[in-house]
């Protein structure tokens, strides 16, 4: 992975934490949105993550710690008490900055945050086509549970959702 860090995000990590979303809303079918958002959304965002009492974090290199190289969360599942020992996650990494090993140490530090709160399972809902997205979260030790074919709909297309599901 190089000189990388995973850190929890501050106000500075917005714009490029922004900038990551938003290529993924205008290039891939990781966001099924085809909506961007703006950097003041996504610290708004980032606020209610914490608030809430979860992580946000970044990849950085130590050299040029404000500049995100990748970024990755977990929120609630699904908003009913029977679920709250249960986390959905998500991770993004740069264009520029992929398949160095990032995507893969983000996912490792979400998965030892979840636990540090007493989390039992985490579950990432990935676009079944997505199968980069697919291998790094079964190298992770998450195991391909289901998909929910054509819920999803982006660019014209219909999309399968896979649930990847990890007990902790
Ligand atoms: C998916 C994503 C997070 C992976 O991050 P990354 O930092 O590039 O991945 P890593 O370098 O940590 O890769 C770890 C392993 O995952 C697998 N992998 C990652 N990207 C892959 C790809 N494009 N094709 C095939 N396998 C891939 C490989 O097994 C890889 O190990 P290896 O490089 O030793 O072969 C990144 O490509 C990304 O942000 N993509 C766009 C958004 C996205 O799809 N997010 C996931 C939504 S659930």
């Amino acid at each position: 992975m190089g000189n990388v860090s995973i850190i929890d995000a501050t106000d500075d990590h917005a714009p490029g934490i922004t900038a990551i979303f938003n290529h993924a809303v205008r290039h891939t079918f990781s966001i099924w949105s085809e909506t961007e958002t703006t950097t003041e959304q996504r610290r708004s965002w980032m606020a209610g993550r914490r608030h809430a009492g979860f992580p946000v974090l970044v990849a950085v290199d130590p050299a040029d710690p404000h500049r995100a190289l990748g970024y990755g969360s977990f929120g609630v599942f699904r908003d009913f008490p029977g679920y709250v020992k249960t986390v959905e996650h998500s991770v993004y990494v740069a264009v520029e900055a992929q398949r160095r090993g990032i995507g893969r140490a983000i996912v490792a530090e979400l998965v030892a945050r979840a636990r540090a709160l007493g989390m039992e399972t985490m579950v990432g809902a990935v676009d079944s086509a997505n199968a980069g997205s697919i291998a790094l979260h079964q190298q992770a030790g998450f195991e391909l549970q289901g998909t929910l074919k054509g819920v999803g709909r982006k660019f014209g297309k219909r999309l399968d959702l896979a649930f990847l599901v990890k007990a902790l």
